[in-house]
């Protein structure tokens, strides 16, 4: 599967502003120039354009667009066109205020930032269309015109004005048709909260109602629904011209949109990836979480790649600490996208702006104007090295563990009171990328599912703090399980259901009968506390959380060491169907997830795909129908040796090398299909 029929090679680029300088018509020039010097084959354009576009309510410029488009077209470089609505015209703003946001103090924005309208206002929504519409009639059918970038990292946003109160309202009145079944639901006895009515039912604020779960939880839901038909409505503007236009719109690395869910709405997933490298001794953090957040996307579309849609070829501006990429890094940061299933390395951006808040961002062309520069050779590094491997498009990611992810799932967590309130999500985000981190170094390859998803694809599934279990999911789990499959979950796991509301009685525990134990109650350690578990011959540290379980079935593979639950299991496992369930009561360092997971997953997927590796060095594959890529990337800024099945690498075009450079990635190919 590709991207697109007009550019069957890896897209390279970036987000590209010239609607910034089309006072200086001798930059465009050169844009082009350096354009075609650095390998970059496709920009995204007009992100932010839309004062150039329509400067007066409508009137409509379009003449410099042409010009850009068709100037990039005759030097083989494509676009991928934006819808402009990620920042509104100040006439937009002056004339019809109801676009801008308010406050939850009921005090509107002024005109200024970004990313700033309100999803209910009609009139933004018939002014975005209006624009859209006019882009789709000019560029939908531009042969130069490769996909549409709809507006830009798009995000669940806050607006207390009167027109998304009253669609909060109706929502609400949709979802649970009368205020008794609502106020049941919501437990809504508790602190005298019953509402009378649905027209009493206010969002949450500061200054009104804070604490109800069920209410900042819907009103969550709210938003992002409220997202999705936003973005659903730019989509129908511009397809309503022209269909076949794929669509996409960055993704961010939060949890606060449920991206699963906007992925209805659009063709391709694309991301906007900006670790920090270098930020502490090694790169284990960083190349793991990104790793993840790739997997993450990548197992959105499962049959498509998906795009890096923006990175920066150096320093961002607004991490805590700009640190420059060490040699090597930006390469190996590129080829990471593209072995995780990504067919693009894109920017932010192509060239500095001059003034205001991005100025001293990375691009790839900077201040001076000049292709004499480390950063513009690195990307031009990286435009070469892609032309060699263009033929790695059109294979895919495969694997056989996946990671069951809901986005309402870490939302809930975040507004429960209990746990660890002192952490992001109760220590969700930690955990996660714990489990994910020991899969990564062990070179176990990882998807996610959802809910929904065809599980029995996987050999294994873990469920990490799945802290509110959906009816529908838990028959999921059972089913799998039933047929074979090994599922694997962790402490806090099916605490309450969709509405927030814990199980009760003889739904109290939902996982019990699949699991074999009750897990009673969990003990959140302070920091500097913690515990230890003799499993597999050896003991491992835990810390955060040690849960309380009692055995129904299932044997114990691990007991706590310390404490009053000394000797009380800490890791179990029981037969169920044909299937076996693990379940991780304590949460271990990387060490302890990693012991776990040789264990319990090496023995169950395909022996010849999981090599050993030393530190920091991952592997991942890519399947063709004829082959398979192997990437080794090694993190570490020292050479590392390591025995592998080489044949051929296809970036240096060398055979049998067991090194891999500091920062180094070798990609390998094998004729024969690893899998047989
Ligand atoms: C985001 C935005 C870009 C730019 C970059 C800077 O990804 O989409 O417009 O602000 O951040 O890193
Ligand atoms: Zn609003």
């Amino acid at each position: 599967m590709y991207l697109s029929e007009k550019l069957k090679c890896i897209w390279h680029g970036g987000d590209y502003n010239p609607d910034q300088w089309l006072d200086y018509p001798e930059i465009i020039e050169k844009d082009i120039e350096l354009m075609k010097k650095s390998g970059c084959n496709v920009m995204s354009v007009g992100i932010f354009a839309w004062s150039k576009l329509e400067p007066q309510e409508g009137v409509f410029t379009f003449e410099w667009l042409d010009d850009i488009i068709n100037k990039l077209y005759e030097n083989g470089i494509y676009t991928i066109l934006a819808t402009p609505s990620g920042a509104m015209p100040i006439w937009l703003a002056e004339k019809y205020p109801e676009v801008k946001r308010m406050a939850e103090d009921g005090i509107r924005n002024r005109f200024g930032n970004r990313h700033n309208n309100c999803y209910s206002s009609t009139v933004c929504r018939q002014k975005v269309k209006t624009i859209n519409k006019k882009l789709a009639e000019r560029y939908a059918n531009h042969p130069g015109v490769l996909m549409w970038h709809i507006s830009n990292e798009y995000n669940v946003e806050d607006c207390h004005c009167a027109l998304c109160r009253e669609n909060f309202k109706k929502w609400l009145k949709d979802k649970y048709k009368t205020i008794d079944n609502l106020n049941n639901k919501w437990w809504n006895g508790f602190w005298s909260h019953r509402y009378e009515d649905f027209s009493q039912i206010e969002p949450p604020g500061s200054h009104g109602e804070s604490s109800s779960n069920p209410l900042k939880l819907e009103w969550h839901r709210f938003k992002n629904d409220m997202l999705c038909s936003f973005v659903n409505d730019e989509v129908e503007a511009v397809k309503s011209i022209n269909p076949n236009l794929p669509v996409t719109t960055n993704y961010m690395r939060f949890f606060e949109v449920d991206y699963k869910k906007l992925s209805d709405s659009i063709d391709v997933i694309s991301w906007d990836n900006y670790p920090t490298w270098h930020a502490s001794e090694n790169e284990f953090d960083s190349a793991v979480e990104t790793a993840m957040f790739h997997s993450l996307f990548n197992s959105m579309k499962k049959d498509k790649p998906f795009m890096m849609m923006e990175s920066s070829p150096s320093a961002t501006n607004w991490q805590d600490v700009s640190r420059l990429r060490r040699p090597g890094m930006h390469l190996l940061s590129s080829m990471q996208a593209v072995a995780y299933g990504s067919d693009t390395v894109q920017y932010f951006q192509w060239r500095k702006s001059r003034g205001q808040s991005e100025q001293f961002h990375g691009a790839v062309v900077g201040h001076d104007n000049s292709e004499d520069t480390r950063v513009f050779k690195d990307v031009s590094k990286v435009g070469e090295e892609l032309k060699k491997i263009s033929e790695i498009i059109g294979s895919h990611t495969e694997n056989e563990v996946a990671i069951l992810f809901d986005y309402e799932n870490v939302w809930s967590l975040n507004i429960a009171q209990a746990y660890r309130n002192k952490d992001v999500n109760k220590g969700f985000n930690d955990v996660l990328l714990k489990n994910y981190g020991a899969l990564w170094q062990l070179n176990i390859g990882c998807d996610f599912v959802f809910e929904g998803d065809d599980f029995s694809k996987y050999k294994v599934i873990i469920a990490p703090m799945l802290f509110m279990l959906k009816s529908n999911v838990k028959e999921q789990i059972e089913e799998y399980v039933k047929n074979g499959g090994i599922f694997i979950t962790t402490f806090i796991t099916g605490v309450v259901d969709e509405y927030a509301l814990s199980f009760f009685d003889d739904e109290c525990y939902p996982l019990r009968k699949i699991l074999g134990v009750k897990a009673e109650e969990t003990d959140s350690l302070y920091d500097g506390q913690y515990n230890s578990v003799k499993m597999f011959g050896g003991t491992y540290k835990t810390e955060k959380y040690c849960e309380l379980a009692y055995s129904e079935g299932a044997e114990t593979i691990g007991e706590y060491c310390e404490d009053f639950y000394k000797s009380m299991p800490a890791v179990t496992v029981n037969n169920y169907g044909k299937g076996r369930a693990y379940y991780v009561g304590a949460d271990f360092m990387i060490d302890g997830y990693m012991k776990l997971y040789s264990e319990i997953i090496g023995s169950a997927i395909s022996k010849d795909k999981v090599i050993d590796s030393p530190d920091n060095v991952n592997i991942t594959y890519r399947y063709s129908d004829d082959g398979c890529y192997m990437f080794i990337m090694n993190f570490n800024n020292e050479p590392k040796q390591i025995k592998l099945p080489f044949e051929y690498d296809i970036l240096s075009g060398e055979l049998d090398k067991d090194t891999v450079a500091p920062y180094g990635c070798v990609i390998l190919k094998k004729n024969n299909n690893m899998r047989t």
